[in-house]
């Protein structure tokens, strides 16, 4: 058994994760006065929500007419139905709400002439239940929205007095015996200290894993290490087929470009200079969702209408808008296509490719943020102690494609409604849970094995043989031949974890193995991921399967629920909730009008 002193830490909780949707849960726990640390594995305000640009979604109503209902409408087809229409009401009920929070907290949002918020128009966005002209619903900080929120939320939190544990890398989830979850235990990076935390709830705020993939907009530490716990822990993961691709990843780096540029008039063409998307989506054209924007976009390739020397790309015209309007709403891509492509966006247009954003799926939840375990008998049941939000967790509000500008606002909405939740259910007086010490000693077994892994396969290699892999095989458009062979090469992949090496064997500042503990994390994710994929057999928002070009809502409205152990993936499913919260009596919506249908733009 491995040896290492521990400190310990009692909290009534600890939120994992520092970006929007971890700040907001421990500002709103910390505003009720419960005892609430945040533990990070990056300084707060380098978590990957710093990167958001384009916007956070909420119908203010600033720039014409809007309402939370034609709000929740586009999210239901967004979503391809397949959200949970609890979870759509709640996020679209409470979005306006949240996004005033975040005006008063002090978030310097960009002005109309009339000092009001300013919205653009995102793709997906309309009025009147989609048969309305594109809604201006996304509120902005010129293109640097999410760098203005994760600053602010740190900012208040601190004043608050939220205890922020810096640069500590969570290992593992200590469960009780009773399945409740006690705390978790983590790794410091720059002193090699290992620290117990336990508490009365646990949230997990820890991101996607997009850097299972080999091109992706997502930040390095994108490596899925919420889901990767709970993986270990015996609970599932839900949805994980649902990888979105942003349309407008700049070619080569996979560095983003907002969907915010066509929100202000940008448009993309083909090698014969068309405007393509008038053929594909004749209403909404470059405004239409991601998933539609991004299979666009690859079937023009395909057929050899791709730009450049290989034909392998697609162009995003800005050059024809006027420079102080660029100078003022897109000063941050305009840099970054700049550095990152050599372009001069007021003269050129930026080359464009689909490149991996987001994980629709992630750890299932339910509209309060509390984590599920789904039984034959109960496909609702909470995991006592437990919470994920933001990108970690699934409420799931993003069925299988999410609507750009839903993230910030689900990571507010949510973060907002775990610390509501957390309020009425921790007993602030009750004792915190004693974490069973089988766990703690299981964990640091983990933990030495890896430490002192002597294998043949370096980290890097079997991680980018992973991240090929899924690049090449669960990509925008799949088939039964890829998701076939993916899978079988998924899991001779996942077979060499066995046979890691890690050569830095000390505990201060190790890279080497703080990259294995991530490898441990994304693998599980990235498993669930090609193996929920190789199962679907219909096409539905971000899972566009060749051989099964039509959404099936009979056999497959239903989420997908993997548990992975080791190399193994298990799938079961559980039914969509299909019921809104309030009915149309109550000024909702009916269901009548979010029945399914096709999904045309
Ligand atoms: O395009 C963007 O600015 C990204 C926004 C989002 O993913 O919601």
């Amino acid at each position: 058994m491995a040896e290492y002193e521990y400190e310990t830490h009692e909290y009534d909780v600890v939120v994992v994760g520092a970006g929007g949707a971890g700040l907001r849960a421990t500002l709103g726990m910390a505003e009720q006065g419960l005892r609430t640390a945040c533990i990070s594995k990056v300084f707060p305000t380098r978590s990957h929500t710093v990167a958001a640009q384009g916007g956070i979604a909420a119908s203010l109503g600033n720039m014409g007419p809007d309402s939370w209902q034609w709000h929740m409408y586009d999210t239901v087809k967004g979503s391809d139905w397949l959200g949970d229409t609890d979870a759509m009401e709640y996020l679209a009920r409470e979005a306006p709400k949240a996004v005033y929070e975040l005006e008063h907290y002090g978030v310097p949002f960009s002005r109309t002439e009339e000092g009001k918020i300013y919205q653009r128009p995102f793709g997906g966005h309309t009025t009147e239940y989609g048969e309305g002209p594109p809604v201006q619903r996304t509120c902005a900080a010129a293109d640097r929205t999410g760098h203005a929120i994760l600053h602010t939320l740190y900012g208040q939190s601190l004043k608050q007095k939220a205890e922020f544990y810096i640069e500590y890398f969570a290992i593992d989830l200590l469960m009780g015996e009773d399945g409740a979850c006690n705390g978790v235990i983590c790794w410091k990076l720059d002193d090699g200290t290992m620290h117990v935390f336990s508490a009365k709830m646990v949230v997990l705020a820890t991101g996607g894993y997009g850097r299972a993939y080999f091109s992706a907009t997502s930040a390095h530490t994108c490596t899925g290490d919420g889901g990767g716990m709970v993986a270990r822990a015996g609970l599932p993961l839900q949805d994980m087929e649902f990888v979105q691709f942003h349309p407008t990843g700049i070619y080569g780096s996979g560095c983003l470009i907002t969907e915010g540029a066509r929100g202000e008039g940008g448009y993309l063409t083909n090698s014969e200079g068309e405007r393509f998307m008038e053929r594909y989506a004749p209403t909404y054209k470059d405004l239409a969702p991601r998933d539609y924007v991004s299979r666009s976009m690859t079937m023009e390739i395909r057929e050899g209408r791709g730009v450049g020397a290989e034909g392998d790309h697609i162009h995003l015209h800005l050059n024809h808008l006027p420079a102080e309007a660029l100078a003022e709403r897109l000063p941050g891509i305009s840099e970054s296509a700049k550095i990152f492509a050599g372009v001069d966006v007021t003269r050129e247009p930026i080359p464009v490719l689909p490149t991996v954003h987001y994980n629709m799926g992630g750890i299932p939840t339910n509209y309060f943020g509390e984590v599920l375990n789904p039984t034959e008998t109960d496909p609702n049941a909470v995991v006592p102690g437990l919470m994920a939000v933001g990108e970690a967790g699934c409420a799931s509000v993003h069925g299988a494609n999410r609507l750009g500008s839903n993230s910030l606002i689900d990571l507010v909405v949510f973060g907002r409604a775990a610390a509501i939740r957390a309020g009425e259910v921790v007993d602030r007086a009750g004792a915190v849970p004693t974490p069973p010490k089988a766990q703690i000693d299981k964990a640091l077994d983990r933990f030495d094995n890896l430490r002192h892994a002597a294998g043949a396969v370096p980290t890097a290699e079997l991680r980018l043989e992973m991240q090929k892999t899924m690049q090449a095989d669960a990509a925008v458009f799949r088939t039964d031949k890829t998701l076939k062979e993916g899978v079988e090469k998924m899991g001779a992949v996942a077979a060499k974890m066995d046979d890691l090496k890690v050569t830095d064997r000390s505990l201060v500042w190790n890279s080497d193995l703080m990259e294995t503990l991530e490898l441990t994390n994304l693998m599980p994710n990235a498993l669930a991921t090609i193996v929920g994929a190789e199962a679907r057999k219909e096409s539905r928002g971000a899972h566009a399967h060749e051989d099964y070009p039509k959404r099936d809502d009979d056999r497959w409205r239903v989420h997908s629920i993997a548990r992975v152990d080791g190399g193994n993936v298990a799938l079961s499913y559980r039914p969509v909730i299909t019921d809104p919260l309030t009915t149309e009596k109550q000024g909702g919506i009916s269901l009548g009008k979010i029945a399914p249908k096709e999904r045309t733009f």
